[in-house]
């Protein structure tokens, strides 16, 4: 009787006494956790005027790839990294002549524009108005152009090191289309999922990246 009691009373201590207070403080938080994320969503939506473009409110609704990001706070396990990046691989377009190096003047004129999308009241780009690749804002590229931020690693005589081979041309196309293929939960936007630039723009900035003439390699 007294082991039977001892026995129950350890094991309601284990069910219950203990884990109790412990399973109900976790759940909580996590119920604060979901006050705060939907406050914080409300904010972020109310930013947006509903007078915009269909189009670009339809932007402020994440895809997969950026819920399973933010649920993860942008280190996912590896089985749910993996699948972003499938996910985001199967989204690859190429150019329908099948070119993938472009002209590096136009890529030099891409990677330094940062304008196309600017909605807001401030200065907002005329519907049509070209769209660039703003890559500057993140990557150093050609030498001078000294005003380049560090978001991103610098791409300085990036085919001078890594050569012009088929599969680096590849890989520069590939990850300016869908950056998340290479790292699923990357700062860098994705281009070409997005159509912000066409198969045809991607190119010319890869030629920017590795052609020998460019002046991402040239000086
Ligand atoms: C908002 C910031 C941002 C912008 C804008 C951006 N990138 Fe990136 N980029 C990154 C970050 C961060 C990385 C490193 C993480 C990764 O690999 O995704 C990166 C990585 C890369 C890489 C791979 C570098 C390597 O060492 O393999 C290439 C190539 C690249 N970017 C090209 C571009 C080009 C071209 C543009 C303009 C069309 C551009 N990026 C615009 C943030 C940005």
């Amino acid at each position: 009787m007294k082991t039977f009691a001892f026995t129950a009373g350890f094991a309601a201590i284990l069910a219950g006494a203990v884990t109790a207070p412990h399973a109900q403080a976790a759940d909580r938080t996590a119920s604060a956790d979901k006050t705060l994320a939907a406050q914080a969503e409300q904010v972020f939506r109310s930013g947006f005027r509903r007078d915009n473009p269909p189009y670009w409110m339809a932007r402020i609704e994440q895809d997969e790839a950026m819920r399973l990001c933010s649920q993860y706070k942008d280190d996912p396990p590896d089985a749910v990294r993996r699948r972003i990046e499938a996910a985001q691989r199967a989204t690859l377009r190429y150019p329908v002549d099948g070119k993938l190096v472009g002209d590096w003047r136009e890529g030099e004129k891409l990677a330094s524009s940062g304008r196309g999308g600017h909605i807001g009241f401030i200065q907002p780009d005329p519907p049509g108005t070209p769209r660039g690749g703003n890559c500057y804002a993140c990557h150093e590229l050609a030498k001078k152009e000294v005003a380049y931020g560090t978001i991103g690693p610098s791409l300085r005589h990036f085919g001078r090191l890594r050569g012009g081979g088929d599969d680096v041309v590849r890989y520069a196309y590939e990850k300016i289309y869908n950056s998340n293929i290479f790292m699923a939960c990357t700062n860098m936007p994705r281009f070409g999922l997005h159509s912000w630039l066409t198969p045809e723009q991607i190119t010319h900035l890869v030629a920017f990246l590795i052609d020998p003439e460019s002046p991402v390699n040239k000086d």
